[in-house]
């Protein structure tokens, strides 16, 4: 929708008072932002018509002009959204395509708008609504995703599965306990946008260039218009603030890491080698070669993504270090950053979510699985501190030494005959046996935010009754 510059012969409409000539054609390639600001475009009308709203109500402009603002404002909205805009890059950036419209359809009140304002607050409150939207959307979008897991985890709330430390079988637990994992940390993540939203909802408008005006604006006034909970109360630190972005980015980019984490799982898990989950035909696809192939594509790209949402906040992170105050215009390259950080995570948490849904644990599998690998070696040396008082040390020796008889005899624990235990300690008895098997180990993990089914059932009724 982008226009070729205007006459670069001529100075800009909206600044050009001091100007004899236009810019190089390469200076306008480098200074506009409209390729990509233009996004902000329901932003920038909203806080123009809160703008004028209150530039009336203080008698700053007559009621008649404000009321043309207004409508004329609508006017562009509705071309713009029926995609009848024409962007200019001579004309910038989003506020200036927008008052320039304006003028073309009101005339000569579209020049007082910018009374009192500045395009450095006006950049800086369309760039807060709009990331306190996608703060909104990765909420839901989140919950969503919480939502999925849940119901994981209730379907399978007592089915046991090897629980891995440096992906080697360690301890039997429980599908549900695993799920509710990626709920506890999903529900962090969901806090850290909802802390965000609150700490960046406040409305920089009114700080103008950088030091306030002597208009008498209310601030107030346009800050509740905008859904704002206060006015910023420094001008100077209104517009040469980014922590909203930052914080939205550095919050996307911790989630993002979390979904790449359940990505790697599920790419390990839906493998033939350890078929533990059947991800849906949907969310998979085929080899061009290989018949026998179904590629877990959504979630290798879903383990990948944080790369692009992490590059993203250490470059913004780059343009705003050292930055004296108050607005640069090395700030501009704020945008697209954020832009495309938002897209990525609003599809992974998507994708995510609908690849939480339709996946299938292998209950017989993970069983199975459970129960190698000598998992309940802790369980047999937990039983000999309780039943024969050993010093916890002492056995943890007895246990790794019938380990080796039973790795040496190709067998698991619970096949070691009662001889072959007493002779390693002869304190031994059938008792031990009720211990090795996972169904009572994953039982016996009743401790406050263990594996028990006890304790898993307590935190789905908790995470049901929080999410719905
Ligand atoms: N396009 C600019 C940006 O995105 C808007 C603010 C420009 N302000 C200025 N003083 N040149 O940051």
């Amino acid at each position: 929708m982008s226009n070729a510059p205007k006459d670069s012969s001529s100075a800009n409409a909206m600044w050009g008072g001091r100007f004899a000539s236009g810019p190089d054609a390469i200076m306008t390639a480098i200074n506009a932002s409209i390729g990509f600001d233009q996004r902000l475009y329901a932003q920038d009308i909203a806080g123009s018509r809160a703008h004028a709203a209150m530039l009336a109500a203080t008698g700053i402009l007559t009621s008649s002009d404000a009321e043309a603002i207004g409508e004329g404002l609508l006017t562009v909205l509705s071309e713009i959204e029926a995609g009848n805009f024409a962007f200019s890059t001579a004309l910038e950036d989003i506020h200036m395509n927008v008052e320039s419209r304006l003028k073309e359809i009101i005339g000569e009140p579209a020049g007082r708008l910018h009374t009192a304002r500045s395009r450095n607050d006006q950049v800086a409150v369309d760039f807060r609504l709009w990331v306190r939207a996608q703060c909104d959307a990765a909420i839901d979008g989140l919950s969503a995703l919480m939502k999925a897991f849940l119901a994981q985890a209730e379907a399978g709330a007592d089915w046991v599965m090897p629980g891995f430390t440096h992906l080697q079988t360690a301890q039997p637990v429980t599908w549900g306990h695993h799920m509710l994992a990626y709920v506890e940390m999903l529900g962090r993540d969901r806090s850290r946008f909802q802390d965000a939203r609150r700490r960046m909802n406040e409305s920089p408008l009114g700080a103008a260039a950088l030091a306030g005006t002597s208009f008498p604006i209310d601030r107030h006034m346009t800050a509740k218009a905008l859904g704002f909970d206060r006015p910023t109360a420094n001008s100077l630190d209104s517009v040469s603030d980014r922590d909203f972005a930052l914080e939205f980015l550095a919050a996307s980019s911790i989630c993002a890491m979390h979904l790449s984490r359940f990505a790697e799982e599920l790419v390990i898990w839906s493998s033939a080698q350890f078929r533990f989950v059947r991800l849906s035909d949907k969310w998979t696809t085929g080899s061009s070669i290989m018949p026998q192939k179904k590629n877990p594509d959504a979630a290798e790209l879903l383990r990948a993504k944080l790369g692009r949402i992490l590059g993203a906040t250490v470059a913004l992170f780059t343009v705003m270090k050292g930055l004296a105050l108050t607005y640069s215009k090395d700030m501009q390259e704020d945008k697209e950053q954020v832009f495309d950080a938002a897209d990525t995570l609003m599809l992974a948490l998507a994708a995510m979510t609908g690849m939480v849904s339709d996946m299938t644990a292998n209950r017989d599998v993970l069983a199975a699985s459970a129960a190698s690998g000598f998992s309940t070696a802790t369980d047999l040396a937990d039983w000999l501190v309780r039943a024969l008082n050993l010093p916890f040390r002492e056995a943890h020796h007895v246990t790794g030494t019938l380990v080796a008889m039973a790795e040496g005899k190709g067998c698991d624990l619970p096949e070691l005959s009662i001889t072959e235990m007493k002779s390693v300690h002869d304190g031994i008895t059938q008792e031990v046996y009720s211990v090795l098997g996972v169904e009572n180990s994953v039982r016996s993990r009743t401790s406050y935010g263990g594996t028990s089914p006890v304790r898993v059932a307590e935190q789905i009724a908790r995470w049901k009754s929080a999410l719905n």
